[in-house]
């Protein structure tokens, strides 16, 4: 009985190792540099996106990026993010230079309340 739920719990284990795992909906390579060069991700969107999303996100030239305006998942705004939108003046961020890891902190931003 015991040794029964022994292997219970690490079939547990393993399943909520197994969802954690692949929760991550983009994968981010540890280069271990500081993100944003050493800024925070709050000052980055204030010299780099504030100027068309607004400083309190609000929206201007661009949409708000509030959390309450933010239906899409987590992936969808990675990728809006790392390629622009073509046709309009979102810049692809990737391209500007940005890592996976300073996007992901950036759609983890815009899931903040300003
Ligand atoms: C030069 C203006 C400009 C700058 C700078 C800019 N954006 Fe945008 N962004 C836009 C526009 C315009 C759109 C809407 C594009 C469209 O009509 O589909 C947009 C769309 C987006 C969206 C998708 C919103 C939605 O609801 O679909 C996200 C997320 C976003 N921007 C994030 C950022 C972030 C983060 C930065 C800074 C790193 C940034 N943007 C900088 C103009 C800009």
């Amino acid at each position: 009985m015991r040794a029964a739920l022994g292997g219970i719990a690490i079939l547990v284990g393993v399943v909520v190792a197994a969802c954690s795992s692949v929760d991550t909906s983009t994968p981010v390579p540890d280069d271990g540099e500081p993100l944003f060069g050493g800024r925070s991700v709050a000052e980055y969107y204030g010299s780099n996106c504030s100027s068309c999303h607004g400083g309190e996100r609000g929206g201007g030239i661009g949409p708000a990026l509030r959390p309450d305006d933010l239906g899409e998942d987590d992936a969808f705004y990675f990728e809006v993010i790392a390629q622009g939108r073509g046709g309009t003046s979102m810049p692809a961020w990737r391209r500007a230079g940005l890592n996976d890891r300073e996007i992901t902190a950036l759609v983890d931003f815009l899931r903040t309340e300003p």
